[in-house]
């Protein structure tokens, strides 16, 4: 034990016994951003290491190895949309360049009048809401709810016109939307719904993955998601016809391997102006990452419930709200929402005063996409998108949120270390109201 440690103990183990609150912690020690130790004494070499992504080892290169020797590239293609498709238990699938490419096809497979509103998140990537315009959309800025950070169904019946036809939800961080509800009010009023599975590999609602619950859906595996092959997107079609348009956009060796009666077979060698071909290296990625995912998402579940269970404790701190019946995965990071009035302090001085102590922790905003040039600009669109005043739910999650590191392994130290300073913050939380 080095010496930090040490008064730690020390210094944790009187202020027990002295009954002081915020678990070991009181006002004696020090907070490390006013001077006093860190609490996080784990090797930071080691946290970088666990946190590294992608983690790619023996496998993914032996894998790229043998394609590069075999030269049979395109192989890999359906191989690994059969494997994706069997893990999603999609009735169909078309691997992709990236996520964008793919949900331009999607976008196209739709169908619709030119002019027909799209119900998108504005706390996205700009392809949710972007890619439409290709075919004359108009997208339709949907809130987020503030304790779930998923699309919001009541702001969804509050934008309702007479040319809303589709609904995207997105399953931020991999946090299932409650496409229960969405499906639902989307029967009753006619409206087609799509997905935006980019960060839920893995993830499921009532035993069913994320991307089928509605006709079509997205995912990406760029370099930062939950399987990531560096480039790389997946379709995902319920249907027989949308999935053939959706592949005949892009593909265009596709059609002629579709039935005769198929209306999209006779754009074989052309499909439809693009080439979404998913380069034959990201599918042997894909392939390779797809074994581990299940595993690989349990380890950083079980290393978040570890220390979650134990800092929600603190006043003011929560997780996004969860259903029992909803499987979420974790993509880039696990975030918590403060509610600065019951804890006390502010957001800004709490990712300080944690970083100070040694933990990774941070704050990132989603650029809130209704408030970026090309959507207030009419020439760009067949409708000029209308720019909602406010978007509260989603300017309150990029206010209260911060993120903790996905940690890729087992590591009780490190976990118990982050709970302390968790735990040391709020018993200083007088101080930190000053900064
Ligand atoms: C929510 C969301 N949708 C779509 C995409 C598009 O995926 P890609 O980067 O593979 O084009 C991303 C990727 O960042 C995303 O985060």
């Amino acid at each position: 034990m080095d010496d930090t440690r040490r008064s730690f103990v020390k210094a944790g183990g009187a202020a027990l016994a002295a009954g002081m609150t915020g678990g070991a912690w009181g006002a004696q020690d020090k907070l490390a951003i006013n001077g006093g130790a860190k609490v996080v004494t784990f090797p930071a070499a080691k946290v970088t290491a666990l946190t590294k992504w992608p983690r790619y080892g023996a496998s993914e290169k032996k894998a790229l190895h043998e394609l590069i020797d075999s030269g049979k590239f395109y192989e890999e293609l359906p191989a690994f949309e059969k494997e994706w498709q069997a893990y999603t238990k999609s009735p169909f699938v078309k691997a992709h360049m990236n996520g964008t490419s793919a949900t331009t096809s999607m976008y196209f497979a739709l169908d619709l009048p030119p002019g027909s509103e799209i119900m998108v998140p504005s706390y996205t990537f700009f392809s949710t809401c972007l890619a439409m315009r290709f075919f004359g959309y108009v997208p339709i800025f949907i809130d987020i709810d503030p304790k779930t950070a998923c699309f919001d169904l009541d702001d969804v019946k509050r934008k309702m016109t007479a040319n809303t036809k589709v609904l995207v939800p997105m399953h931020s961080w991999g946090m299932p939307c409650e496409m229960d509800k969405i499906s639902d009010y989307a029967k009753e009023k006619g409206l087609i719904v799509l997905e935006d599975a980019a960060h839920a590999h893995g993830a499921s609602m009532q035993g069913k993955k994320m991307g089928t619950w509605g006709v079509m859906g997205i995912y990406s595996f760029q370099a930062s998601k939950v399987m990531p092959t560096v480039e790389g997107g997946m379709g995902m079609y319920q249907t027989r016809e949308y999935f053939e348009r959706a592949a005949a956009y892009g593909h265009y060796e596709d059609p002629i391997k579709f039935p005769k009666d198929s209306p999209v077979r006779a754009y074989d060698g052309t499909g439809f102006g693009q080439k979404f071909r998913m380069h034959p290296f990201a599918a042997v990625l894909g392939r390779q990452q797809l074994r581990g995912l299940d595993e690989r998402n349990a380890v950083v579940k079980k290393n978040i419930q570890a220390l979650n269970s134990r800092i929600v404790q603190l006043p003011g701190l929560a997780e996004p709200r969860i259903r029992p019946d909803q499987e979420r995965s974790y993509y880039n990071a696990s975030m918590l929402l403060l509610d600065e009035k019951k804890a006390g302090f502010s957001r800004n001085a709490l990712v300080k005063a944690l970083q100070a102590e040694g933990v990774r922790a941070s704050v990132w905003d989603y650029p809130e996409q209704h408030k970026l040039k090309i959507y207030s600009e009419a020439k760009w669109w067949h409708h000029a998108p209308k720019i909602p005043e406010s978007m509260p739910g989603t300017t309150e999650v990029n206010r209260t949120h911060l993120f903790l590191p996905l940690l890729h392994g087992e590591v009780p130290e490190l976990i118990d270390q982050y709970g302390k300073a968790f735990e040391k913050v709020w018993a200083h939380k007088s101080e930190l109201a000053q900064i």
